[in-house]
């Protein structure tokens, strides 16, 4: 009895020490400031004008260096998504050279793209980009927003019985505020004392503040043009090429929400329905 109750200590210390050990911020938390986002929250809805003028500035200017694997030319029409008009859609598709085959030669050839196609890709695997990037890999930015994420403080009910620590925790959005924060946040001249390396650039929000990708808008405000109005800012950039990002992360989210609540409501309707059977099978039984 004894050595079941001593043993219970341990696993109880040894379980409480590995919960404190991995909530322990990490030693050089990068600060990422938390933006507002269309798609944040529980009734949160992609804006379709934002994610349009993201897919303009991924194509006018990430597109050259990094692909979106995951992305097929239907998806840029589907719902939930920027909707772009499905014509449209079929023309860019088409205006695009694809490789297929092998035809009844075994020869590849070109054809033009369908919607069916992905969009097109740069490398045909790892080590050409890093050839061609001087030994740096520009990742596939399908599921970026979804790998990175931004630190919180933990909300009390996650750490109830650590109230007085700083718990760091990822979140839904988290993932938007890191791209919006590297994409906003390089320096000309890094901070005093700070030296960087050769073929380096100076970004705030990247760990380790050294990042081998050059500052995409370099070319300043003005860079992308928009034509629905929307002011053409490296804030706006940035914040849009982040939302749109976020879509190809997770293009389902409006649907998963939309299923949520249907799911809460027939929750709702069931328990009334047994509430309701319940008092009219009492009121038979025991006359109250
Ligand atoms: C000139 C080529 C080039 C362009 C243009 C470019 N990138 Fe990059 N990007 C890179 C390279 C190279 C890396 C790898 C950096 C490293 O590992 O230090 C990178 C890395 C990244 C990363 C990963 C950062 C991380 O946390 O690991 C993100 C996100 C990213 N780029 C987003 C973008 C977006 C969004 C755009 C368009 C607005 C863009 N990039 C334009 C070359 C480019």
């Amino acid at each position: 009895m004894v050595t079941i109750r001593k043993n219970f200590g341990v696993l109880l210390a040894a379980g409480l020490l590995a919960v404190t050990a991995q909530a322990a911020p990490a030693a050089e938390a990068v600060q990422i400031e938390r933006q507002s986002w269309p798609f944040a929250g529980f009734f949160g809805t992609f804006d379709r004008a934002q994610l349009q003028r993201g897919y303009q500035v991924y194509t006018e200017v990430c597109a050259s260096c990094h692909e979106l694997k995951r992305i097929h030319y239907r998806n840029l029409a589907q719902e939930g998504g920027p909707e772009f008009p499905a014509d449209a859609v079929a023309a860019l598709a088409a205006a695009a050279e694809v490789q297929d085959g092998p035809n009844d030669e075994g020869k590849m050839f070109k054809r033009p793209g369908r919607l069916s196609d992905p969009l097109p890709t740069l490398y045909a695997n790892e080590q050409e980009a890093r050839s061609i990037h001087n030994g740096a890999y520009p990742p596939d930015l399908s599921l970026m927003a979804r790998a990175r994420n931004a630190e919180n403080v933990a909300p009390w009910f996650i750490h109830p019985f650590l109230m007085l620590r700083d718990i760091a925790v990822g979140y839904q959005e988290g993932g938007a505020d890191y791209l919006h924060a590297l994409l906003t946040g390089y320096e000309e001249t890094p901070p005093e004392g700070v030296e960087v390396m050769e073929g380096m650039n100076y970004n705030t929000a990247f760990p380790g503040h050294q990042i081998a990708m050059v500052n995409p808008f370099g070319g300043g405000d003005g860079q992308v043009t928009y034509a629905d109005g929307t002011r053409p800012t490296v804030e706006n950039y940035a914040r849009d090429v982040a939302a749109f990002l976020s879509w190809t992360a997770d293009p389902r989210l409006e649907e998963r929400k939309r299923i949520g609540w249907m799911v809460i409501l027939y929750l709702v309707i069931t328990a009334g329905l047994l509430y309701a059977g319940k008092k009219r099978l009492w009121s038979r039984l025991g006359g109250h």
